[in-house]
């Protein structure tokens, strides 16, 4: 059976100019995503991942190339289609969270909702439903100064679920938390993957995060030097355990 891509990226390129110096943050990026995945981008600090998540998520566009999403180009849609898009096909997930710091955990959920045009009543029913999901029900009108890392960024992630986005966009979710809590929030993430279907794009430079995902592309210096699965890797490093010990 042919295989439904979701997002496909045709040799996306991104020149960033500061002053006199020109850098190719990333080099020709070819890549089809498919629907249901759970996806991981795999590089060292500076590799571009971040850069590629921009383009991706279409808070930035290529110097050079495309991305489909759907088969259709984001950069060609209207300025109104792409604010419709990032608002309710793409769920966003940060490093440092974002989360508005006046507001509560339910607030900051509902908030997207909102935009959407949800009445009140409706999504503060929703936010409830989805904070339970992520293990928040107990701590709704907490705000994120009340919080610890691991709840602030599972504030987040039912942010990324309130208008139940097709993808979530997660750019080093776990790059701020212990390895324990960050294993809780992948775990978290595949959780969903596998639940709703919701196709996942991971970027981590913490190999231990990569057991589960279907795919891991290796960025490295803009480009992709290999693409890999989640089992490959599994068992690669019990090979290495095995032979370090
Ligand atoms: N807005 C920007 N202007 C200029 N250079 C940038 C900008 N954003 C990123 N870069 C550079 O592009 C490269 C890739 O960065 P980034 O995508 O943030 O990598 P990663 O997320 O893998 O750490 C780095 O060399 C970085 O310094
Ligand atoms: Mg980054």
């Amino acid at each position: 059976m042919e295989k439904d891509v979701i997002i496909r990226t045709e040799n996306v390129k991104k020149r960033y100019v500061t002053g006199e110096e020109v850098l190719w943050a990333l080099k020709g990026i070819t890549l089809d995503i498919y629907r249901g995945e759970f996806i991981s981008i795999m590089g060292p600090s500076g590799s571009g991942k971040s850069t590629f998540f921009n383009q991706i998520g279409a808070l930035d566009f290529p110097t050079e190339g495309r991305v489909l999403f759907e088969g259709q180009s984001i950069f060609d849609m209207t300025e109104s289609q792409q604010a419709w898009f990032r608002c309710n096909r793409i769920g966003y997930i940060f490093q440092t969270f974002n989360l508005i710091q006046v507001m509560s955990a339910l607030q900051n959920v509902t908030l997207p909702m909102t935009f959407q045009g949800v009445s009140p009543e409706e999504a503060e029913k929703r936010g409830i439903a989805i904070l339970e999901k992520v293990g928040l029900g107990h701590r709704i009108h907490h705000k994120p100064f009340e919080l610890s890392g691991g709840q602030c960024q599972r504030v987040a992630v039912a942010r990324a679920l309130a208008n139940t986005p097709s993808v979530i966009l997660a750019d080093e979710p776990t790059g701020n938390l212990d390895t324990k809590t960050g294993t809780e929030i992948i775990d978290l993430l595949k959780q969903l993957n596998v639940e709703s279907g919701v196709t996942v794009i991971c970027s981590t430079h913490d190999p231990k995060m990569l057991r589960s995902s279907d795919r891991i592309c290796w960025m490295l210096d803009g480009q992709l030097d290999k693409i890999s699965t989640g089992a490959e890797f599994s068992l690669e490093s019990m090979k290495q355990d095995t032979q370090g010990r």
